[in-house]
């Protein structure tokens, strides 16, 4: 049966304009699965995230310089040997930082404030509401327009750090191509690390955001033909976003557990040269 709730006098879908219906939803359908399936993936991922960026174990493969994106960049001396690319300016952290401290704010920052994101957990989280035609079990909105929710706008400048961040991972999966005994090599974590690479720079660069500084408040697409054609571009990638933003979550998982795999010698990787 449909949840009923009491109407809240003359507020949200209960205001004296709409209709007087008790039952919170006349959907039949199961229109409780995509919030419930977006909430399972979404808590999966942070799990996940969460526990593999603490424990410090197996994040770097010396032979084949494998790092994984949630240790990048590593830059305090509690890294181990050689998965400090750009160097160690931070001395030994406590255990309770993890050691992607100086990037893994900014990246949730940018996951959390994008706008595909937003809908996701406004939906299955807040359920404001849960589904079309679902009434949302608040009596108030006051959208974005106040602490915490206004800090959403600055989803821009995390934007401008995750183009930083993305190429750093670029840099990461370039030098990765490193053989057992020095020179080039190449395997199958090259790869995921490749694959991963340029999943992360096409959810980046489809984010709405990107689309707006491309060719938004432009006149005239005539008199700036550069900037018409990346708009171009990335509009196409923006029709992907959601699903960059479900693919990346994805890659991201199997990275690291990859470089996880190896590095702990669970498994050995597949070499294709060295
Ligand atoms: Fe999703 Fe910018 S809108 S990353």
């Amino acid at each position: 049966a449909a949840p009923t709730t009491t109407p809240a006098a003359g507020t949200g879908v209960f205001s004296r304009t709409r209709a007087r219906i008790a039952a919170r939803t006349l959907r039949t359908d199961r229109w409780w699965l995509p919030p419930l399936l977006t909430t399972l993936g979404l808590i999966a991922f942070v799990a996940y995230a969460t526990v593999r960026s603490f424990v410090r174990t197996a994040y770097w493969v010396p032979e084949y310089h494998y790092l994984t994106p949630f240790y990048s960049p590593c830059l305090s001396d509690s890294c181990v040997p050689g998965s400090s690319h750009f160097g160690t300016p931070f001395p030994e952290l406590p255990m309770w930082i993890p050691l992607g401290f100086v990037v893994l704010p900014f990246l949730l920052g940018f996951r959390l404030t994008c706008y595909y994101y937003r809908k996701a957990y406004y939906r299955s989280m807040w359920m404001s509401p849960p589904a079309c035609a679902v009434a949302e079990p608040h009596a108030r909105y006051s959208g974005e327009t106040r602490l915490p929710l206004i800090i959403q706008n600055a989803h821009r400048y995390f934007f401008y750090v995750a183009l930083v961040v993305s190429l750093i991972n670029t840099y990461d999966a370039l030098s990765a191509f490193h053989g057992s005994g020095g020179g080039f090599g190449f395997g199958l974590g090259n790869v995921v690390l490749l694959v991963n690479v340029v999943l992360l720079w096409a959810y980046t660069l489809s984010c709405h955001s990107c689309r707006h500084i491309a060719g938004g408040r432009l006149k005239h697409f005539s008199a700036h033909p550069v900037r018409y054609w990346f708009w171009t571009q990335v509009s196409k990638l923006n029709t992907r976003h959601m699903a960059l933003a479900w693919t990346t979550l994805g890659t991201l998982v199997l990275t690291d557990f990859y470089v996880m795999l190896v590095a702990s010698q669970t498994i050995s990787d597949l070499r294709f040269v060295n």
